[in-house]
């Protein structure tokens, strides 16, 4: 096969995919994708990770306008760290190619005005877990879809809990949080929760992609 046909049929399977979030989207509010990133790029990421928090730069999670701890504990007991896209780490990079290039094509197919971006890094050590929530939350009605990335090791157990939850229309849709899955949903529309962690660190980065 000549390159440009080679070139030409990856570029094909990238659109499909992209055309099935999309339909997924219209149909049920959210999308699955069990492998958008491979096992390559999932360890880097995940060595990105484990570094900034083996560095103690990651910040007890937090909830809108409430600063009581023990109340936010009651809600979410996660870990997280912004990124910063302009200062992106190789692995990092990956990572916003893949997701700015799914941007871009919802924006030229759905004129989503996909404007704004924010990810940050996520642990949910033992114990912890975040209760059904909406992403409107965090007060931010300009946030439209979230994107949610695993990182977990390639050993992790569905024992081991952190798993999703979506609340839908007709019932629930558990997640396990299995490492390269991304699942993207609307804010606004869905409901969701984590599981609480029964064993290791659930690992994961969290984004939202916002209009104006
Ligand atoms: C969140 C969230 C889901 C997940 O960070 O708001 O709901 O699976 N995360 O980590
Ligand atoms: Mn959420």
């Amino acid at each position: 096969m000549k390159n440009i046909e080679i070139f030409e049929q990856l570029h094909y399977r990238v659109n499909e995919l992209y055309e099935r979030i999309i339909a997924d989207l219209g149909e049920k509010h959210y999308s699955i994708v069990e492998d958008f990133f491979n096992p390559k790029e999932v360890v880097a990421l995940r060595g990105s990770l484990l570094k900034l928090y083996e560095e103690n730069n990651f910040k007890k999670s937090a909830i809108g306008n409430k600063t009581n701890e023990e109340v936010i504990k009651s809600i979410r007991g996660d870990f997280i760290l912004w990124i910063n896209e302009q200062q992106a780490n190789l692995a990092e990079k990956i990572y916003f190619d893949k997701i700015n290039a799914l941007v871009e094509y919802l924006n030229k197919t759905c004129f989503m005005g996909i404007l704004q971006k924010e990810f940050h890094y996520a642990v949910y050590p033992k114990g912890t877990f975040y209760k059904r929530h909406l992403d409107t939350f965090q007060n931010d009605e300009r946030r439209k879809l979230s994107i949610v990335c695993y990182l977990n090791d390639a050993s992790w157990q569905n024992e081991n809990g952190g798993e999703l939850v979506i609340y839908t229309e007709n019932g629930e849709e558990i997640i396990n949080p299995l490492p390269g899955k991304i699942v993207i949903f609307e804010s606004q529309v869905l409901e969701h929760e984590v599981k609480p962690v029964l064993d290791n660190k659930r690992l994961s980065i969290t984004g939202w992609l916002k209009t104006r």
